[in-house]
């Protein structure tokens, strides 16, 4: 069974690409992601804010005299223990480099046009094979328009396109009001690969302490939908490559995935929850999937299950909806 896959211009040995999380956060995590097979790793995200913390608290430092660099640091609110600063940043990717075969992409997670964006020229210098640009925002003011919020992803694209030669991939919302326009002008607009889609951790209430208070749940196999059915609508329709994130977990999923139109499958929730010989039993089970059904590569699969493809490409709209809501058949039971 020959597993191969390329994303992104890269050449993977199979699809199973461990997605942006902590397990990349160490370089023996980064080893044991190759070693149990995964065919690339996206490194947990440098956030703009991070950058852009750094670089005020060094111009205090300077500006203000304060004892130390650290001290300066500490003027600046906590982001937590999840990341380390941009130089350890770039210092894991080199190493990484040297330590692994595998693909390495790197991951910038910011909104806005600035300063921040040189760094993904240094994430191209420290070594990286390509870079993922995750786009998480939530626009909450009601005076901004859908077009605006469109034209801000695209500019930090275009501002990231310009200053590195690696592939760039684009991580995004399903939430536009139209998706695969928005799809469609990212390619356009250089976006060598789209990775669908980012997951939005809703935060929760804590009645006890009248608090908001953040709240990671990790994903369950029914998330797979959203992305399945975007993968399956876009391929073949805008050109680029195609990641699929969010819900999967098992070598099923995976396949779906891969007829629907994706090159690779990102998985972090199976790995952290179960362990990172999941990558292994996913692969074994794909492959013998693959003999007992009759397909030699996973490329072969690639898109035959997509909306250009399959018999009734009607269920991807709207006459699904109609269906699914009248396949419904109550339980009697549970109407008196
Ligand atoms: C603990 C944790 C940390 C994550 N950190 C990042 C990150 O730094 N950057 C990013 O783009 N996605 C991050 N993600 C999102 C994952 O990369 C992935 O897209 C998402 O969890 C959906 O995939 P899954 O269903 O396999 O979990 C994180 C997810 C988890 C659970």
């Amino acid at each position: 069974m020959d597993l191969s896959t390329t994303y992104l211009g890269l050449a993977l040995k199979n699809p199973i690409v461990a997605s942006a999380s902590p397990m990349s956060k160490s370089l023996n995590g980064i080893r044991a992601l190759e070693d149990h097979g995964a065919g690339a790793v996206v490194m947990y995200s440098l956030f703009e804010e991070q950058i852009n913390h750094e670089s005020h608290a060094l111009d205090h430092y300077l500006t203000y005299g304060t004892e130390s660099y650290g001290e300066a640091l500490n003027y600046f609110p906590d982001l937590g223990h999840y990341n380390v600063g941009p130089y350890d940043y770039l210092n894991l990717i080199w190493q990484a480099k040297r330590a692994v075969d595998i693909p390495i992409i790197g991951s910038l997670n910011g909104v806005s046009t600035g300063g921040w964006i040189e760094y993904a020229k240094k994430i191209e210098d420290a070594g990286a094979d390509a870079l993922e640009l995750n786009i998480y925002y939530i626009p909450t003011d009601p005076a901004m328009t859908g077009a605006a919020v469109e034209e801000m992803y695209l500019n930090v694209l275009r501002d990231v396109k310009r200053s590195v030669r690696i592939p760039v991939a684009v991580k995004l919302s399903p939430y536009f009001s139209s998706t695969a326009n928005m799809c469609y002008r990212l390619a356009a607009s250089g976006a060598n690969g789209l990775v669908l889609f980012n997951r939005f951790y809703q935060p929760d209430f804590d009645l006890e302490n009248l608090e908001v208070v953040p709240h990671l749940v990790l994903s369950d196999p029914n998330e797979l939908r959203l992305p399945l059915r975007w993968v399956s609508i876009l391929y073949g329709r805008v050109h680029a490559d195609f990641a699929l994130t969010s819900g999967v977990h098992n070598h099923v999923d995976v396949i779906k995935a891969i007829m629907g139109g994706a090159n690779v499958v990102m998985l972090a929730s199976e790995l952290l929850h179960n362990g990172l010989n999941r990558v292994d039993e996913i692969l074994r089970s794909m492959q013998q999937w693959m003999e007992e059904n009759e397909y030699e590569s996973a490329t072969q699969m690639r898109g035959s299950m997509s909306q250009q493809h399959v018999a009734e490409p009607a269920a991807f709209e709207r006459a699904n909806y109609m269906k699914v809501l009248g396949s419904w058949r109550p339980d009697p039971s549970v109407m008196r």
